[in-house]
């Protein structure tokens, strides 16, 4: 479970490729493959996707050779992502002979970096679309099937996918994730995502919470607020008169129902408030669990990442979380060998990283995208190797930490929300707790969506394994 080093959040499921739609019985004319890569809110773009594609007689499969339409939804963010989907992208190559009328298209980050180049460089690809594009699809595909190329890759101010209801793809049926906001409106030095996904904007509150709400009445116990910056979230109702921030959000979704988990992901440090914390201290069922990436503890290198924090500021957040959420779970991101870094920048990582002992982190070696401000102002000037030995410090120093992290729960109990059979056994079960912990534990007669209480006995880096104490 512990999947660290030079990964992002949900690069661990890279690549994934989607399940027959459940439950859906109607026969389609044509079937679409899609594979995801980058982050949360990628994955929930394809379910956006699935969506514009059902409509359009496309049905989902997990057979990329029986596909007529191969879709790959990419990610920018450091150039190993790019990498791989170049590297996938030739696997394609032999179909694309084979069968005539077989299309290939490039969705999501790199189709917005790239634009119109990605079709000179990659002769094999016949759509290019940009993550606000996605409406555009069926007419994209309709030219395509004439054999020219489509494009679009143009950014909107205003598009949310808002009336559009994702289909879950790979679904457990007890999570999902919902996205409130699209873009960012912050300018970190090292980051292509301002460029890749365009403005900020947030999401009609109504919408979302129709969707919280119907995943709900689907059986669903769990839903994962998504935003690049979700403190950020506002919306003016202007019919209800309210304005409504993060922390309103939060609580309207929590009010749906009691049984109905919420998390979210990601807070800036800059941007997170009390009233979220408030929030989460008053509503049982929003999991005291954030997700505040540092990115570095050297405040000559954030104020270069321009991150527009300190340390102290950090730590002061750090230390109000503890304060009014006891117990919360944390975790970070963390980028290693950012230009001009130096052994003492490090050593104030490190040092941030003593203090704030994360549950869990992700932790990278600085790669540079071109057309970033550090791209454009500053030399990459870490050599590899010490960005990698760095990498490795950080991540020996996490290890430490976050079993330390585990071993302090043996002994405890847990609500935890199963969520399925566990990997290593069929005879066992797996859930999460509220801080995120993934915890394993024997099957007896509890299912999937339940919630029970869970006595941790033993654990290991990445588990907490116990038995059932109480369960409904
Ligand atoms: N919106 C989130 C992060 C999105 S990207 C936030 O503001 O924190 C996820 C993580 O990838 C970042 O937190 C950062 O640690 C890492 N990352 C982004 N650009 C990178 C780059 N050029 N090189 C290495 N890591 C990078
Ligand atoms: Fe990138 Fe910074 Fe925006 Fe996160 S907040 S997406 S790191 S620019
Ligand atoms: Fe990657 Fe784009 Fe997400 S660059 S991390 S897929 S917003």
């Amino acid at each position: 479970m512990l999947e660290i080093v030079d990964k992002v959040h949900d690069e661990s499921r890279q690549g994934e490729a989607v399940a027959p739609l459940q439950g859906d019985t109607r026969t389609y004319l044509k079937k679409f493959y899609i594979e995801s890569y980058g982050c949360q809110m990628n994955f929930n773009d394809s379910e956006i996707v699935a969506s514009i594609l059902n409509k359009e007689g496309f049905g989902a499969t997990r057979n990329a050779e029986e596909a007529d339409l191969v879709l790959l939804n990419t990610c920018s963010i450091r150039e190993k992502a790019e990498q791989t989907v170049r590297k996938r992208l030739t696997e394609f190559k032999k179909t694309k002979r084979d069968r005539p009328g077989f299309l290939v298209g490039v969705l999501g980050c790199m189709a917005e970096r790239l634009k119109a180049k990605f079709l000179e460089e990659e002769k094999l690809v016949d759509l290019v679309v940009g993550p606000d594009a996605y409406r555009s699809l069926p007419a994209l595909i309709e030219e395509a099937e004439t054999g020219q190329k489509a494009i679009n890759v143009l950014l909107s101010r205003e598009e949310t996918y808002g009336d559009i209801s994702p289909v879950r793809l790979n679904s457990n049926g007890v999570t999902a994730f919902v996205s409130i906001m699209r873009g960012c409106n912050n300018m970190c030095a090292f980051c292509v995502v301002p460029f890749t996904r365009g403005r900020e904007r947030s999401r009609d509150p109504h919408s979302i919470l129709e969707e919280a709400t119907d995943l709900f009445e689907s059986g669903y116990r769990e839903v994962t607020l998504l935003g690049q910056n979700v403190d950020s979230y506002y919306f003016v109702d202007e019919a209800a008169g309210e304005t409504i921030t993060f922390a309103t959000l939060l609580e309207k979704v929590a009010a749906i129902n009691p049984l109905l988990r919420v998390r979210f992901s990601t807070s800036h440090p800059k941007d997170i408030t009390d009233d979220v914390l408030f929030a989460m201290a008053r509503h049982e069922n929003i999991c005291n669990y954030i997700h505040l990436p540092v990115q570095s503890g050297s405040n000559r290198i954030l104020q270069l990442m321009n991150r527009t924090y300190t340390r102290e500021w950090y730590m002061k957040k750090v230390d109000r979380i503890r304060e009014i959420l006891p117990g919360c779970g944390l975790s970070t991101d963390v980028i290693t060998g950012f230009c001009t870094e130096t052994e003492e920048d490090h050593a104030d990582t490190l040092a941030m990283m003593e203090y704030a002992h994360y549950d869990l982190a992700y932790m990278f070696a600085y790669s540079e995208r071109p057309g970033t401000l550090a791209a454009r102002r500053y030399q990459d000037d870490v050599p590899e190797a010490v960005k990698k030995q760095r990498l490795a410090e950080v991540v020996a120093l996490h290890r430490r930490h976050t079993l330390e992290s585990m071993q302090q729960d043996v002994g405890k109990t847990f609500k935890v929300l199963i969520e399925g059979i566990s990997k290593r056994s069929e005879n066992d079960l797996f859930g999460r707790n509220d801080q995120n912990k993934v915890v394993v534990f024997p099957r007896g007669n509890h299912r999937k969506g339940e919630y029970v209480t869970v006595k941790v006995e033993d654990c290991t880096a990445g588990t907490l394994l116990g038995q059932v104490v109480e369960g409904r």
